[in-house]
């Protein structure tokens, strides 16, 4: 029996981490004891519990209960708060999640004392080191000891920057194990599809069309804090609602909530709020988000995740974003990058809603990402 530590901590981590608990649960539940801790970087009941209650995510062992903060003083707290549960737990490794934060406090805690890393999307890669999750990325997957990359080209990210594809074990930072295993995200999305529609109201309850409104998400950094970027979006996404009489629903991340305040010029402000079309809504639970996904008619957003979730229910996206690193969806012509430019979004708007030919090949794995995962933490641990 192994013993791991998985550090959740961001709205995506808790959701990524259902994957991993549920393959345990069911498949591996006699070789791998898991301990869960929250490092509370998201806490509102909709950016954290929420995910809890409909997944079916084991209640977080430790919570850390960090808040916001600076970058330094979040990831400082959370490097103290993880490293003394491993030294306590001594557990076979650490499981870390994606690119944030919490991953990179994860990733420093562990490394430092000889924990063993395993990076969950390892490989990924904007090459835009502004942006604080490449920043997170780069460092956890270079002290990391067994690196699953959901896509080939994060796979081959890691052979560029060094790491060898056929290292012998034992594995360990040193001698690191670097895998292409399709990703946890797809297995959940696959998981939780049929019954996404069945147990949620979220349709009738915005009085959405099926197949005729547009789902977008808003929250990177540089587009919240950036007026001249935020303003760009909402007004594109307000044009676009306009001359198409089409529904926008935006769940809105509170990072992004509390920044409309300050940072989107008031008159667009007013317009947008007096919309009967623009439905700007708190988050909604993941079961809500998947029935959203399926049932609209195209995808904007800033986000990695909904990006790729447009993908797997077969819907276009617009990428709010100067780049991404899921470089599939765009080679695919099913996505467009557009950055926070207005025309750009307008125009990527009439292309992909125009495109009748679209094809989403199968690009992440068969659905049993964390399946496999566990297979080879047990065998490698
Ligand atoms: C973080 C991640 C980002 C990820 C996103 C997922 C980092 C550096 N960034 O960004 O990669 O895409 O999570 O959603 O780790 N807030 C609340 N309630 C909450 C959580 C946040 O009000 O429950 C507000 C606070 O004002 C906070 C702000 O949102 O300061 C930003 O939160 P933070 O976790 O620092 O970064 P995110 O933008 O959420
Ligand atoms: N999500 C959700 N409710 C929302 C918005 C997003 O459940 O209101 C889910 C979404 O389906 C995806 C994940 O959260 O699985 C993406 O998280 P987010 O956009 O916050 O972060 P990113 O993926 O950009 O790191």
């Amino acid at each position: 029996m192994i013993k791991i530590v998985t550090i959740i901590g961001a709205r995506p981590q808790i959701i990524k981490a259902a994957a991993l608990s549920r393959a345990i649960k069911n498949k591996f539940s006699t070789d791998i004891t898991e301990i869960i801790v929250h490092t509370g970087q998201h806490y509102d009941e909709n950016m954290s519990q929420v995910f809890f209650d409909e997944l079916g995510i084991p209640a977080p062992n430790y919570n850390l209960n960090v808040g916001s903060g600076s970058h330094g003083k979040q990831t400082a707290t959370m490097i103290a708060g993880i490293e003394e549960i491993l030294v306590n737990e001594k557990p076979n490794a650490i499981v870390l999640y994606g690119d944030t934060n919490s991953t990179l406090a994860g990733a420093i805690a562990a490394s430092k004392i000889h924990v063993p890393v395993v990076h969950i999307e390892a490989g990924l890669r904007s090459f835009n080191k502004a942006m604080p999750e490449e920043v997170n990325r780069i460092m956890c997957d270079h002290v990391s000891t067994l690196l699953f990359s959901p896509t080939k080209t994060g796979f081959q990210n890691l052979l560029n920057e060094g790491f060898k594809a056929n290292n012998a074990k034992p594995y360990n930072a040193n001698n690191p194990k670097i895998y292409h295993s399709g990703d946890v995200m797809y297995d959940n999305s696959l998981h939780f599809s049929e019954v996404a529609e069945q147990k949620t109201t979220i349709i009738a309850k915005h009085d959405l069309q099926k197949n005729n409104f547009i789902l977008a998400t808003i929250h990177r950094n540089n587009n919240t804090d950036e007026p001249i970027r935020l303003n760009a979006l909402f007004n594109a996404l307000s044009k676009i609602s306009e001359a198409n009489k089409l529904d926008v629903l935006l769940p809105l991340h509170p990072r992004t909530a509390k920044l409309l305040e300050f940072n989107l010029d008031q008159e667009l402000h007013q317009k947008i709020k007096a919309s009967a079309h623009f439905k700007i809504i708190e988050p909604v639970s993941f079961l809500e988000m998947i029935a959203l996904e399926k049932n609209c008619k195209i995808v904007m957003t800033d986000s990695g995740g909904v990006q790729k979730e447009a993908f797997y229910f077969e819907k276009p996206c617009v990428i709010l974003r100067p780049e991404t690193e899921w470089v599939e969806l765009v080679e695919c012509g099913t996505a467009i990058i557009t950055d926070a430019n207005e025309q750009k979004i307008i125009e990527a708007f009439k292309t992909l809603t125009s495109k009748s030919d679209m094809q989403f090949p199968k690009l992440y794995g068969d659905g049993k990402a964390a399946e496999f995962i566990c297979g080879e933490m047990k065998g490698n641990l």
